[in-house]
């Protein structure tokens, strides 16, 4: 049986006073979940969440291990914090940072060296799906992440870019068929998450194909009550 999980990507969105209430909503509702949260606010994500049921994450880090790389942020500097997971090659560092599959590889690696737990972010574009290429797109994106040492316990999130931000979800089936496609390239007990405009009212139905163990959630991530209620549907 797979654990579930529900992580939150807040991307870049809040302040300290909007994270602090939303991350006390959160511990107040009891729910077991992630969030993956800006930088800044990694050390007050920390402290707060402390000793709770709620996890907590990054958004992306570096490839390199130290060096000068100005404005980048290590594995080992998040691993400093007791960082659990951290996003990589999410389809806004894909496409607005130009992020390449080697890339996002060698950060998957460089995570797992640390001890972090990435979360493996693969989608296809709508005009990749519509040209029939959703398979090979994935296919090629995880496949250069697990030529670096294999799966392990690392998470991998569907997200078909055409459904993230857009309110436009893709339906349970079409999930179900993308993640049974992923499950024949990984083991058993990878936990294989669905993103892209999950909100409250369609999450139980997403959640109850039987490949999809969880989600990763953008927007309705930072509605305390949407959230907690994606949770609870998990
Ligand atoms: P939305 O839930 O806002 O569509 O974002 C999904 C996402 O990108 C999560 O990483």
């Amino acid at each position: 049986m797979r654990e579930r999980l529900v992580a939150g990507n807040w991307k870049m969105h809040g302040s300290r006073e909007s994270c602090r209430a939303l991350l006390d909503a959160i511990v107040a509702a009891d729910v077991a979940c992630a969030v993956c949260v800006p930088f800044p606010y990694l050390a007050q994500a920390a402290e707060r969440l402390r000793g709770t049921r709620v996890a907590w994450g990054a958004q992306t880090l570096s490839e390199h291990a130290q060096g000068a790389f100005t404005g980048e942020v290590s594995a080992a500097m998040l691993g400093e914090f007791g960082c659990r997971y951290v996003l990589v090659g999410h389809s806004e560092r894909r496409h607005l940072f130009g992020e390449t599959d080697a890339q996002v590889a060698a950060k998957f690696a460089a995570a797992r060296a640390a001890g972090i737990t990435p979360i493996l972010c693969v989608g296809e574009t709508l005009q990749e799906r519509e040209a029939g290429r959703t398979q090979e797109v994935v296919a090629r994106q995880l496949d250069a992440a697990l030529a670096r040492g294999g799966i392990g316990d690392a998470v991998v999130a569907y997200e078909p870019v055409w459904a993230i931000g857009t309110g436009r979800t893709a339906t349970p089936e079409q999930a179900q068929e993308v993640h049974a496609f992923l499950r024949g390239r990984l083991s058993a007990q990878t936990r294989l998450l669905y993103g892209g405009s999950v909100k409250p009212d369609n999450a139980a139905a997403i959640f109850a194909m039987p490949d999809v163990d969880g989600g990763l959630i953008g927007g309705a991530s930072l509605v305390a009550n949407d959230f907690i209620a994606i949770c609870r549907a998990a």
